[in-house]
């Protein structure tokens, strides 16, 4: 890449390689982004064509109304690529984590008979159309075919990341109201097996999950149930290679993943059949610049919305490998990932900043010997990459000729909404770029006046949206206007993040208004972690701030008053247990205080703000408010700040 004061620009070759690198695209685009849309729609592969492309009665809309569609046939025999190009073509690779364990890969073929076989044994358990099923699995290749089978027939995926809790995995399966869950025996983590059957067990209680299946992976000892377990490869054993694709309205939900937000309790974001086909196609296509010899990784967990569109379907309606392991990322050694890159001669490579961090303090020596020939593409996504983060990301790794794709997208919208695009740029450290043809986003101050370059404000996206972003919350339509529909009006999309734009137009994201805080890219409300904590009998109160981690990016901080006195190793014992119990080990808080009040308005409302500028040492302001200021002087001795 060659760069221009801070911006870069893509080389020769990513450039001629580039299926978009004319500019002239944008302004296109913005002339009519519905036939912009449309036009995209069309490649693909629709039972039936739609008959009206957007409609719009806000909140909600629709895109490519009365449109039939089923995302595995754009997958498999249907592919945009043409069936007989891919089907003998590598569509899996998946990496176990014990290093004497072969990888397994399957070609499209191979996958397209067992999403079948599997569709066809979820019909015979009674799975219909419509119907919720429960995915609980670690990443294994049965976790990509699960989620494709349900599309297959119809029924509505919800996958729950398999390192959240019994409890977190209860509230889910809870709300989806599935009557089957799928799940493994267990999975290797950093040279340990994790019992996962167990959890499902106790996340099944007071559910309606009347039928667990399980993937053998770990062959660890679990308890078993006659009638209520099946082995997945009992189920699958004698069913047929062929299952009829269910045709689906482009507005039938496709899949709901739960995240974070506004609230303690999980919101389940509902994706469609037909938008999410067309955006998730094509992002990866434009964005990674995906072509047939293109090999794809994208490190996050199929448990989030990252792994669901760039791990699993945007690569496979692209026609190329994905590439998924088992694991953790520096385990047995900081070269992990190093290697399976040059292994598996990965071309585009999709990870969080949290990772890049991680590698990057582990110094340079690790990483010498990789050359990274086979790379082309690299890419950032779930919290704001650091300027030193990004340097060492496209010199160590892509060896200062790979562009960086910072993007920025969110659950809720289904792929990725902002980045520059490959053969075009810019490129500049901190800014995710610009919006994708075809999108309006706008930054708005409180009263909802556009702002201009270099003031911060509300990021916001307007009509005509994009296709895939979410049409409800699962079951709850009050909490999806008002998250998203509320504070300028039913037209207008709310990010709940801040950001501003140069004066190229390139967006710089500041951060989350809400009281979501991203550890480790993972998402999170405080409130969350709150209301976990405040279950313990022992707990008066508590409050839990994000602050900023060197690693993690943000990590969570506990402050809590009890009813009776107990020392801080115990009160920080059961909280942390409590957090994992109910969460999972990667909401665990790095500090707890233990104090004797939180400082409060006069109404009651715990002022967090307060608490976060008091460990960033900031200025308290002014304290006339608070109903207890006296509160701050205890917690200043407590955090030992002065
Ligand atoms: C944040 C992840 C800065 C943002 C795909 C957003 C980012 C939230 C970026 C959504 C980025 C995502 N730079 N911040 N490139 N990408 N975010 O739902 O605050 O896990 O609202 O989706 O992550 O997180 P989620």
């Amino acid at each position: 890449m060659f760069k221009k004061v801070d911006l870069y620009y893509p080389t020769k070759e990513i450039k001629n390689k580039a299926w978009v690198k004319d500019k002239k695209i944008y302004k296109d685009a913005e002339r009519n982004p519905i036939k912009f849309w449309e036009d995209l729609a069309k490649e693909i592969f629709w039972f039936k064509k739609w008959k009206k492309t957007f409609v719009h009665k806000p909140p909600s809309f629709q895109w490519f109304v009365e449109g039939k569609i089923n995302i595995t046939s754009n997958i498999f025999e249907k592919n945009s690529l043409g069936w007989e190009k891919i089907k003998n073509k590598t569509a899996l690779i998946w990496e176990p984590e014990p290093t004497n364990e072969k990888e397994r890969k399957l070609t499209y073929d191979e996958l397209f008979r067992e999403v079948n076989k599997f569709a066809n044994a979820l019909k015979r358990l009674g799975v219909r159309k419509g119907d919720r099923v429960g995915i609980y699995l670690p990443m294994i290749p049965e976790v990509i075919i699960s989620m494709l089978a349900c599309a297959r027939i119809g029924a509505i995926h919800s996958v729950v990341f398999s390192a959240f809790s019994s409890s977190a995995l209860k509230i889910r399966l809870q709300d989806t109201e599935a009557k089957v869950l799928i799940t493994a025996d267990g999975y290797w983590r950093r040279g340990k097996i994790i019992d996962l059957k167990k959890n499902a067990d106790e996340g099944i209680k007071q559910t309606k999950v009347k039928k667990v299946i399980v993937v053998q992976r770990a062959k660890n000892e679990i308890s078993w149930q006659k009638n209520k377990d099946f082995w997945w490869q009992d189920l699958i054993e004698k069913e047929s290679v062929q299952c009829e694709p269910r045709i689906m309205d482009s507005e039938d939900t496709l899949f709901i993943l739960y995240t974070s937000g506004s609230t303690g309790k999980p919101k389940g974001t509902v994706h469609t059949c037909g938008g999410y086909t067309v955006q998730a196609k094509w992002t990866g296509k434009w964005i990674f610049d995906l072509h047939h010899d293109d090999i794809m990784w994208c490190t996050a967990d199929v448990g989030w919305v990252t792994g669901h569109t760039y791990g699993v379907y945007s690569p496979l309606l692209n026609g190329i490998p994905t590439l998924i392991y088992e694991g953790s990322p520096d385990w047995p050694a900081p070269d992990r990932w190093a290697k399976i890159i040059e292994k598996h001669k990965v071309t585009i490579f999709y990870t969080a900043p949290t990772a890049i961090r991680m590698f990057k303090k582990y110094g340079t020596e690790f990483i010498k010997k990789y050359k990274f020939n086979s790379l082309r593409i690299l890419g950032s996504v779930g919290e704001p990459i650091d300027e030193a983060a990004w340097n060492w990301y496209f010199k160590k790794v892509g060896k200062g000729k790979c562009p960086i794709l910072d993007t920025w997208w969110q659950t809720e919208t289904g792929g990725i909404l902002i980045t520059s695009l490959p053969g075009i740029g810019p490129f500049k450290p901190c800014f995710t770029g610009l919006p994708l043809p075809g999108l309006k986003f706008d930054i708005l101050d409180e009263k909802g006046k556009s702002l201009p370059p270099n003031k911060e404000g509300n990021l916001v996206l307007l009509p005509p949206f994009s296709p895939g972003l979410l049409r409800g919350i699962y079951k709850n339509p009050k909490k999806y206007l008002e998250t998203y529909w509320s504070e300028y009006g039913k037209k207008v999309y709310f990010t709940s993040d801040a950001a501003y734009k140069n004066k190229q137009g390139l967006i710089r994201i500041v951060g989350r208004v809400d009281d979501v805080i991203k550890v480790a890219g993972h998402r999170f409300t405080t409130g969350e972690l709150e209301n976990a904590i405040s279950k313990l009998s022992s707990v008066s109160e508590c409050a839990v701030i994000g602050i900023p981690d060197e690693i993690k990016g943000e990590t969570p901080i506990v402050f809590v008053v009890l009813k009776k006195e107990k020392s801080i190793e115990e009160t920080k014992k059961e909280l942390i247990g409590q957090l994992r119990k109910e969460i999972g080990p990667i909401a665990s808080p790095k500090q707890v205080y233990l104090v004797e009040d939180l400082p409060k308005t006069r109404s009651g409302k715990i002022m967090r703000r307060i608490l976060k500028r008091l460990l960033a040492k900031e200025k308290l302001g002014d304290l006339s408010t608070l109903a207890n200021p006296e509160s701050i002087k205890d917690i200043k001795k407590v955090v030992k700040v002065r």
